[in-house]
């Protein structure tokens, strides 16, 4: 067999470490119209606040409030757990915060994935002593084995299993974010001695 061109391999559809497709656009699509048509009856007379989860969660933010039919705002809190590998270190770190006073406020935490639900128990307790009127978490992806009610996620778009995916916003060291599906990582086999 021929082997691809180093410019075909650079492709990020030929990528060899892309493996199956989980969710392709129409299904990610038709789910987030979902979700912004329940989030819009839910909020029908409050202005919610879309805290969109750096970077995981900035595409889908980004779908979820153009399909919220209501006057949203929209901050950013970076948080960082993962550094470039595949598993999470165990240590949620704040990377960047918010600019917006949460006080009184209608927060929507947009999260990508909830794995271990660690970096999510971070956030809701850095979010929750600021004071807002209520806070929600709507996240694209969940683990099967997340404990979504103890960890208190309204909103879920899908459950998976526990392979490690790419795409839609969703990196493996920075790289893939911007695969427009969502893709199961085939991280290349390592020969022990
Ligand atoms: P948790 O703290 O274990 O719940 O992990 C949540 C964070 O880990 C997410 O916000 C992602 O940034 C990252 N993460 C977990 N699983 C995946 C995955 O399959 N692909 C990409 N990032 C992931």
């Amino acid at each position: 067999m021929n082997e691809p061109s180093p410019a075909a391999q650079h492709r990020l559809t030929e990528d060899p470490n892309i493996g199956r497709v989980l969710l392709t656009e129409q299904q990610l699509a038709e789910r987030i119209q979902e979700l912004g048509a329940q989030i819009t009856e839910e909020y029908q007379d409050r202005r919610p606040l879309m805290v969109c989860v750096l970077r995981g969660a900035y595409a889908f933010t980004t779908d979820l409030a153009f399909a919220i039919d209501l006057p949203v705002e929209i901050d950013f809190i970076a948080v960082s757990s993962y550094g470039s590998s595949t598993r999470t270190s165990g240590v949620v770190r704040l990377v960047k915060d918010l600019d917006v006073d949460l006080t009184g406020r209608d927060v929507i935490l947009v999260e990508d994935i909830v794995d271990t639900g660690l970096t999510l128990r971070y956030l809701r307790r850095s979010l929750e002593v600021r004071g807002p009127a209520s806070l929600e978490v709507c996240t694209l992806l969940a683990r099967e084995a997340a404990d979504l009610e103890g960890l208190g996620v309204k909103y879920v778009g899908f459950t998976i299993p526990g392979d490690f995916v790419v795409g839609y916003g969703l990196d493996v060291g920075e790289k893939y974010r911007n695969l427009r599906y969502l893709a199961v990582y085939e991280p290349d086999e390592v020969s022990t001695p």
